[in-house]
């Protein structure tokens, strides 16, 4: 079992500014499945891209079945059976299935036309090999993020791969996806793939994980047996001292009221959704994903048009608004996910008409980076958010680190409301606990604030009252003692099969 398939000796990467690998030594066996566990910005992504040909290492070796590795590029890495999946998936939208499976592989004759039927028949033997449901015709832009995920695990049959790294693959995946690619998971283990998982979500590692790898700061803290640690130890190593499970909740001294919602509905998303918040108030909005939690703010934000319901704004009524004029009253939306903002930010002012409340979004928040200086240094700190200055390009920050930085714009913007859709997701352990805080100071300051978590504990630590949501509708309300995971599971999973029979 001592058999190892992938081996790092001594890694150095530097980035101007950052050392972001020390010296690190890690390897991967046949048939495992190693977790690699890191605050944000520890180096576990840049390690991954270096065993998957995007970075070049500045020093130290790899070895592969038995060989020192080189590549030239990411093909060369799947090529040789070595696969990343990336913590952004980055497939182009516009290419069907099969030709994403194969980007940069494709077969072709010998005056170099491409053998479509080949690389279909292929792509579809690939799919069927891990029970896909959908062809290898489809445009990949069409398909929802786990079926966009499942197109990039589908390179691993194609390309036979003999590592598999996974980073952060179940971050924007409901319960049951995140069940289908964990079966996946097992059945490439099955076959003696060795696995590399990256993930902030400490259940998981726990549940799929032989081993675990602790980064911080660049350098290996140490590699033990999942079974032989426990979530503390874990801890330790990644940050240098334990967490207790302790949430600051907010005084509960509320003003006026700052939104109202009446009847608000939308055909196939949710309906009749009527709830109010108040000055200084933390509002939880808890739901399994998929329960129309994040259709219902973006309707009120204005990035989704109502079918109906009435919207009041500090209990005047006013036209359901446009993102633009809801910034203008006041209210910011953070949204739960990092790469659509952090794309945008890329995009600059190019023209996207499928994102166009994303362009807005980032005109906006590119006004207030620089004219908020001041407070994004203070968030910087707060948060600590790691980057070298405020003119390293988001693109070169980590994965939470963008998040963090997404959180801080919308700061700047000095709202009345402030809705924040999965604050913690993909953000480390050790920096979830300054989100909170940070979420008490800001109803502290006055500040009506909407919180929707998938995450229990969280939703129920910071917030002063919970909505429970289910298949688009509001269930259940709790507040004071009658706050606990019980009676919200309950709500939720009650709520279904009526609804389901409709
Ligand atoms: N292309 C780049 N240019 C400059 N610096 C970079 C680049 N890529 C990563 N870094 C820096 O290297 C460090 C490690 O980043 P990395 O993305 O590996 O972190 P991570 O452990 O994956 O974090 P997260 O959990 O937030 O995804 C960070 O300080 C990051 O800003
Ligand atoms: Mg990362």
């Amino acid at each position: 079992m001592d058999e190892v398939i992938l081996e790092v000796r001594d890694i150095t990467k530097t980035f101007p500014g950052v050392t972001a690998l020390d010296s690190v030594s890690f390897d991967i066996r046949p048939g495992e499945v190693h977790a690699l566990v890191g605050e944000n910005g520890a180096g576990k992504s840049t390690l991954m891209k270096t065993l998957a040909g995007l970075h070049k290492p500045d020093g130290g070796e790899i070895f592969y079945q038995g060989e020192e590795l080189r590549l030239s590029g990411p093909l060369d890495a799947r090529r040789k059976g070595i696969l990343l999946i990336h913590q952004e998936l980055s497939l182009s939208p516009e290419l069907s299935v099969a030709e994403n499976i194969y980007l940069g592989a494709w077969p072709t004759n010998r005056f170099g036309m491409l053998k479509k039927r080949e690389l279909r028949r292929n792509a579809k033997a690939a799919l069927e090999a891990l029970g896909c449901l959908f062809g290898p015709d489809v445009r990949v832009g069409t398909l929802s993020v786990a079926m966009q995920q499942m197109v990039e695990i589908a390179r691993a049959e194609a390309f036979r791969a003999n590592v598999v790294i996974f980073d952060e693959p179940t971050a924007s995946l409901t319960d049951s996806e995140k069940d289908q690619l964990f079966h996946t998971i097992r059945g490439l283990k099955a076959r003696g793939v060795g696995i590399v998982y990256i993930s902030h979500k400490m259940d998981e590692i726990f549940d799929i994980t032989d081993r675990i790898t602790v980064l911080r700061d660049g350098q290996v803290q140490g590699t033990v047996e999942t079974a032989a640690t426990d979530l503390n130890q874990i801890t330790r190593m990644m940050i240098g001292r334990t967490l207790d499970a302790y949430f600051v909740k907010a005084k509960p001294e509320f003003g006026g009221e700052v939104l109202r919602v009446e009847g608000l509905s939308k055909r196939g998303l949710f309906r009749d959704i009527s709830f109010s918040v108040r000055e200084g108030e933390v509002l939880g909005l808890y739901g399994l994903v998929g329960a129309g939690r994040s259709e219902v703010v973006e309707t009120i934000f204005g990035v989704r048009k109502a079918d109906a319901g009435k919207l009041y704004w500090k209990e005047g009524e006013v036209a359901l608004p446009r993102p633009r004029q809801s910034i203008d009253m006041g209210m910011a939306l953070v949204p739960e996910s990092r790469k659509e903002q952090g794309l945008v930010l890329m995009m600059g002012g190019r023209e996207n008409t499928s994102l166009p409340h994303l362009r807005l979004f980032s005109e906006v928040s590119v006004m207030n980076w620089t004219k908020e200086m001041a407070v994004f240094e203070k968030y910087r700190s707060a948060l600590s958010i790691k980057t070298t200055g405020p003119d390293q390009a988001m693109s070169q920050l980590s994965g939470g680190n963008q998040q963090k930085f997404v959180l801080a714009k919308w700061l700047c913007a000095d709202p009345k409301l402030i809705i924040l859709d999965e604050p913690t997701r993909g953000i480390d352990v050790g920096s979830k606990s300054a989100i909170h805080e940070l979420i008490a100071e800001l109803a502290e300051q006055g500040l009506a604030v909407i919180v929707i978590s998938s995450e229990m504990p969280e939703v129920l630590g910071v917030s002063h009252r919970v909505l429970a949501m289910s298949e688009g509708a509001i269930v259940a309300e709790f507040q004071g003692d009658a706050m606990t995971e019980e009676h919200l599971i309950d709500a939720v999973s009650h709520a279904r099969a009526p609804v389901a029979a409709e």
